[in-house]
Formats: structure tokens, C-alpha cells, sequence
């Protein structure tokens, strides 16, 4: 009910679309999600209301994230910032999947899941599983009150504010945020993040709100690559890394509210099939920043290129092998390689919208989907 009532009395203001209004409420967004959790100096992470004590911290030997759709894909990287931030093992799952199968789970397993409506019946059955097996849950949600944030032993509200277009985009960029705090916490808690590493992803984070705004502020490059490429049957999104969930979401957001067939994929698997289907007519968005797996994804390109594939590389700045490689190039400011998956998500953002809009369709209501999906 707290959703619709929302939705009744918000209004578009000067954007054509809520979609694109979402887009651009990302800054500020970002912004609230990190207020109050994040300290300069000195540089530290608060997350209030932290269910779990530091000694219950310390006793976790595995966390599993779930969750549907976009907030999977959010949890996709999640989990490979909790790896790599505080050295805990972390897997990622499917909620529908993950409430059928015999998961083993004891009380020192954290269960995390993100669910921006604290609705969607598959993520609660989940959540219902893992407590009869005795697991702790936090849950990430954008709305307080909701069925979820009753489950959970904790939440972490994401606090993207109201979101009303049916494809998520700032409750996804605030679900990435918050979960990338988390992961840090979890780190200083455990022990397992240094202080410098610390300082770095506060310095950071602090400019992230900055760095989306930048990001947002010419959009006419997308106007002109929906013209190019509107009218294609089917597009390739490929990624490495903590990329690859973002492969995953920008082909979802295209599939969501333009119709065209677009398949995500680990850029590694290429070779495996989807290269078949590589000719003239594919479009292929290669998130490519400048991390360990940059030359990985340098000759997934080349691969693209000698099958006549277009390729849309989206790069960093200043990356002058990509622009002689890639037919077209959305530049994305120079970040680390932890926090390009979250600027990574505004172009998965534009390139749909603008797309969608040039096919006409009904970018806020597309066909089929609904904002909650309260039965299974
Ligand atoms: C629906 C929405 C998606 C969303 C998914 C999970 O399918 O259309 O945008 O990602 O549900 O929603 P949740 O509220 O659990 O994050």
C-alpha cells in the first residue's frame, strides 16, 4: 500500500519519463545512502542498528546473498566485495532457487538479501527457509515496514527514495552502494581490511555521488546510439569480474523496456556459444575498465571485431587502445576497479532508456512486468 500511495501523488516534474527522473535522482540518492555511514576523518563505516555484535562478526564462516532480478545482479557483486573486502566466502543466489534447494545452513551463516520492496514472494520464502535452518539475515530494502524488515534479523535500508519506474535503476546503484558499505564493515569487524585500504574506499565513496552526476550530464551520445542501433533484433552485453553482473543488468534493462532480445554473459563463456551468433547485425556492449582483466576483455573485443560485430565498449577515460578497437565508446570516469561496477550501471541505464524511447515503447509500464511480484 505505502508503494501505490507514493506513486499516486508523485509526478514526473520536468522528465518525460519517471525512468529517466530516477536516473537522474542517482546523485542525490547515492548521497543519502551513504549518510551517516560513511566518516572522512577519520575514515571509518557506522552502520546503525547493526544487528550482529563484533564477536558474532567474527564467527561467520560463509554469507549468501539472494535476491530476484535487478537486486540479484546487485548481489552478484556484492558477493565479490564481501570476498575480496573481508576475506569472507560468499555465494550468490537465486531466491526462487535457492528456498527449493536443501541449502546447508547453520548459525554461522550470514544470510543477506535485497529485496527494494521487501515484497517479492520468492525472496521472502528464502528468507523463510533460511530461518528455519538457523541462519542470521540482514536485509537490504528500500521501504521500512515491509514484510522482509520483519523477517530479517537486521536491515539496511538502501534509501533510494521512492521509485515508481517498473525497470529499477536508483534502487539498484543504492543496493550496489550499500552493500559495498557492508562490505567494508564487515572488513574493519573481521579484521581483514586494512586502514589504508579503508581510507581509500571512504575517499572514494565520499566522490562517488560526483563521479554519477558527471556521468549523467551528456546524454545526446545515447539519442544518437539509439538511432544506430534501436532497430537490432538482438544484443550481446559481456563482462568480467565484478562487471559481469553489470552485463547481466544492462542486457535485463534492455530486454525489460525495449523488447529486444539481449543475453548478459561472464566474457570468458563467449567462446563457448553465443560467439555463434556473432555477424554485422550483433551489437555487443563490452564493459571494459581498466582493472586485472583488461586485456581479457581487450581480445573478447578483437574476437567481436573479426566477426563483424559492432562493438559499444564502455571504457575509462583515457583509454586511447579501446577507441582504435571499438566501433563506439561511452566513456566512464577513471575509478578502481571496486567502484567501476557502480558507474558502470548509469550507462546499462541510458543506453535502454534511450533505446526504448526510440522504439516507442512504454518505458515506465512495460508489458508483462509489474514493480513487486507478490506471487510466485
Ligand atoms: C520485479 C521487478 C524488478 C525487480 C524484481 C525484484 O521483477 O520488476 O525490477 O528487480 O522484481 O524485486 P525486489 O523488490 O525484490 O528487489
Amino acid at each position: 500500500a505505502r508503494v501505490s500511495y507514493g506513486a499516486l501523488t508523485a509526478t514526473k516534474g520536468e522528465y518525460k519519463h519517471f525512468m529517466l527522473k530516477e536516473i537522474h535522482e542517482q546523485p542525490d540518492a547515492v548521497l543519502d545512502t551513504l549518510r551517516g555511514r560513511v566518516q572522512f576523518d577519520p575514515p571509518g563505516i557506522t552502520l546503525p542498528d547493526f544487528p550482529f555484535s563484533d564477536d558474532r562478526i567474527r564467527s561467520f564462516n560463509r554469507a549468501i546473498i539472494i535476491g530476484m532480478g535487478t537486486s540479484l545482479h546487485a548481489g552478484m557483486v556484492g558477493r565479490m566485495w564481501i570476498e575480496s573486502l573481508a576475506g569472507l566466502a560468499c555465494e550468490v543466489d537465486n531466491s526462487s532457487e535457492f528456498r527449493y534447494r536443501d541449502a546447508v545452513l547453520d548459525e554461522n551463516t550470514l544470510v543477506i538479501s535485497i529485496s527494494q520492496s521487501g515484497e517479492t514472494a520468492d525472496t521472502l520464502g528464502a528468507m523463510d527457509l533460511a530461518k528455519s535452518r538457523g541462519a542470521r539475515q540482514l536485509t537490504l530494502c528500500n521501504y521500512e515496514g515491509t514484510q522482509s524488515t520483519r523477517v530479517a534479523d537486521g536491515v539496511l535500508p538502501i534509501r533510494a527514495g521512492l521509485e515508481i519506474s517498473v525497470a529499477g535503476t536508483k534502487t539498484f546503484v543504492c543496493s550496489l552502494v550499500t552493500l559495498y558499505a557492508l562490505a567494508a564493515y564487515l572488513g574493519v569487524k573481521r579484521g581483514y581490511l586494512s586502514e589504508e585500504r579503508l581510507a581509500n574506499i571512504v575517499q572514494e565513496l565520499l566522490h562517488l555521488p560526483e563521479m554519477i552526476g558527471q556521468l549523467l550530464s551528456d546524454q545526446s551520445q545515447y539519442e544518437r546510439l539509439a538511432l544506430k542501433y534501436g532497430r537490432r533484433a538482438n544484443f550481446l552485453f559481456l563482462g568480467r569480474g565484478k562487471n559481469y553482473p553489470l552485463a547481466m543488468e544492462g542486457a535485463l534493462k534492455l530486454k525489460e523496456i525495449s523488447y529486444i532480445h539481449a543475453e548478459g554473459y561472464p566474457a570468458g563463456e563467449m567462446k563457448h556459444g553465443p560467439i555463434s551468433l556473432i555477424d554485422r547485425k550483433m551489437p555487443v556492449v563490452a564493459l571494459v575498465p581498466q582493472d586485472d582483466l583488461y586485456e581479457k576483455m581487450l581480445s573478447n573485443v578483437n574476437e567481436v571485431k573479426a566477426r563483424r560485430g559492432s562493438v559499444v565498449a564502455v571504457a575509462a577515460e583515457g583509454d586511447k587502445h579501446i577507441s582504435e578497437k571499438a566501433d563506439e565508446v561511452i566513456w566512464i570516469p577513471k575509478a578502481s576497479a571496486n567502484i567501476t561496477p557502480i558507474l558502470n550501471a548509469i550507462p546499462m541505464q541510458l543506453l535502454a532508456y534511450y533505446i526504448a524511447v526510440e522504439r516507442g515503447c512504454d518505458v515506465d509500464q512495460p508489458r508483462n512486468l509489474a514493480k513487486s511480484v507478490t506471487v510466485e
